[in-house]
């Protein structure tokens, strides 16, 4: 790949991922996944790990709606907010550490035409984790303004919002463009050589 085309498939950048790189995907129809005879444990796990980050990142989401609305006071939100801000971005650190780690350089052997994509896919988790350190910087600033005079509190919530979306829909980007890579493969090799 070229440095333009390569530029184009950053994840904040992309629609979805291209043919020749998700070449498995027209073969396995996500709506096929679960009834196809090589959908095993690993797959029903993954996206299993998938739906909860889902669910963890728009609960958090949830919260703080809730307190920019004026629904929650500070001693609320933050009693809320911040077990489950802690909890989602701790799955979401350890999952991709796993991935980077143990199941993506499975993948790679498993199948040399894997290799682009996978390393793609690493690439967007070094993406996600820079917006995660900002948001968790931007979390402390704000929990530190809950205290403070005027409407710093607010200001800190508007500018976390703006980092937080960030991070959602960069992070809700990769787990669509990973199952695309992941399942298919998972369904055309089998499960065996990955476990
Ligand atoms: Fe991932
Ligand atoms: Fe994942």
């Amino acid at each position: 790949m070229n440095d333009t085309s390569t530029a184009a498939l950053r994840l904040g950048d992309r629609n979805g991922l291209p043919d020749d790189i998700a070449f498995l995907r027209a073969n396995y129809p996500r709506g096929d996944w679960r009834t196809h005879a090589n959908f095993g444990r690993l797959a029903d796990f993954w996206l299993q790990v998938h739906a909860s980050l889902r669910h963890e990142g728009s609960e958090v989401s949830r919260i703080m709606h809730a307190f920019r609305e004026r629904q929650l006071g500070g001693e609320q939100f933050q009693r809320a907010f911040v077990p489950r801000l802690n909890g989602f971005l701790q799955h979401l650190d350890q999952h991709h550490r796993i991935e980077d780690d143990a199941y993506f350089p499975k993948f790679r052997q498993l199948d040399q035409r894997l290799v682009t994509g996978f390393d793609l896919l690493e690439s967007d988790h070094a993406l996600i984790h820079h917006q995660l350190v900002t948001t968790v910087e931007h979390a402390r600033g704000l929990l530190s303004a809950l205290s403070s005079p005027g409407d710093a509190a607010r200001r800190a919530a508007d500018a976390y919002t703006g980092e937080a979306e960030t991070l959602l829909d960069l992070l809700l980007k990769h787990l669509a463009d990973e199952e695309d890579l992941v399942i298919p493969a998972m369904l055309h090799h089998g499960e065996r050589p990955l476990i």
